[in-house]
């Protein structure tokens, strides 16, 4: 399957499953990777997390490349304001955010400026009563106390990876108390509400939430022109063949 290509002001998110690497897949394919990214790729202890960071720099290299012709190693990529990694040359539209979780990699491109996406692995984090208090706004806590036991970690999840989605699109991460973000998954697509601190936050976000396979939930944020038709957000397969034989 080839990376799909995002028409103007949508976004489109690739995913790939990375379970059938072998550890000899890694150290070849990570030869296509610029000097600075091999380094980073040997210093990483567990295989998964090696493997994570390499496949996610394979698919936006790749990526790059099948939309503009320049070659995958030539990209540079550099950690901007707030240490979210960006395009730095050669200059172009682009603008994309990686995920990684359990054996799924992630990544959202678009010709919006500033998008953001987040993956889970619903077999991860069994949800405590505690990680939704303190995460969670009042009526999302509501919400999920109000669904039986057994959907309560898929619901908390969802609220989770929006709201990584968003903080992960404006590069702000610690600064933000979560529970100031609240989201409603009540309508067609899920809409964000500022409160407390974040009272006054411009609310031109289009989100969406997919579940690319039974157990992962993934969710996306693209600014939105305000008065705008809402960004077309698609998420679709690659298989680690679309990557590694250009
Ligand atoms: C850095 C951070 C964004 C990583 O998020 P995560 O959920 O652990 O991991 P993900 O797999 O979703 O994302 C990792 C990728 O995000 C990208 N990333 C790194 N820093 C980023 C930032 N400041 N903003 C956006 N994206 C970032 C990278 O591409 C990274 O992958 P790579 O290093 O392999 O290239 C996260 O630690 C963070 O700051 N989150 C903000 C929300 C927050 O504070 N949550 C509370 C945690 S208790």
């Amino acid at each position: 399957m080839s990376l799909p290509c995002p028409a103007d002001r949508a976004a489109c998110v690739a995913w790939v499953d990375v379970s059938s690497i072998t550890a000899q897949d890694a150290s070849a394919w990570a030869s296509r990777l610029p000097q600075a990214e091999r380094d980073r790729f040997a210093r990483y202890r567990h295989p998964l997390s090696a493997q994570q960071f390499l496949v996610g720099r394979l698919l936006i290299r790749s990526w790059l490349e099948s939309l503009t012709g320049t070659a995958a190693a030539a990209w540079e990529l550099k950690a901007g304001e707030r240490g979210r990694p960006e395009i730095a040359s050669p200059p172009s539209p682009w603008s994309f955010n990686l995920t990684h979780s359990g054996n799924l990699v992630a990544c959202v491109l678009s010709s919006v400026a500033q998008v953001g996406v987040d993956l889970e692995d619903l077999d991860r984090r069994p949800l405590t009563r505690d990680l939704a208090q303190r995460f969670c706004a009042p009526a999302e806590v509501a919400d999920i106390e109000r669904r039986p036991e057994a959907e309560q970690t898929h619901r908390f999840l969802a609220y989770w990876t929006l709201k990584e989605a968003y903080l992960k699109a404006r590069g702000i991460g610690v600064a933000v108390h979560l529970a100031d973000l609240e989201f409603t998954l009540a309508g067609e697509h899920p809409t964000i509400n500022f409160r407390e601190s974040l009272v006054g936050t411009s609310r031109d976000w289009a989100f969406a939430l997919f579940q690319p396979l039974p157990r992962y939930l993934l969710s996306v944020a693209v600014p939105q022109v305000a008065g705008s038709p809402r960004p077309d957000i698609t998420v679709s397969p690659v298989t680690l063949d679309a990557l590694t034989t250009r």
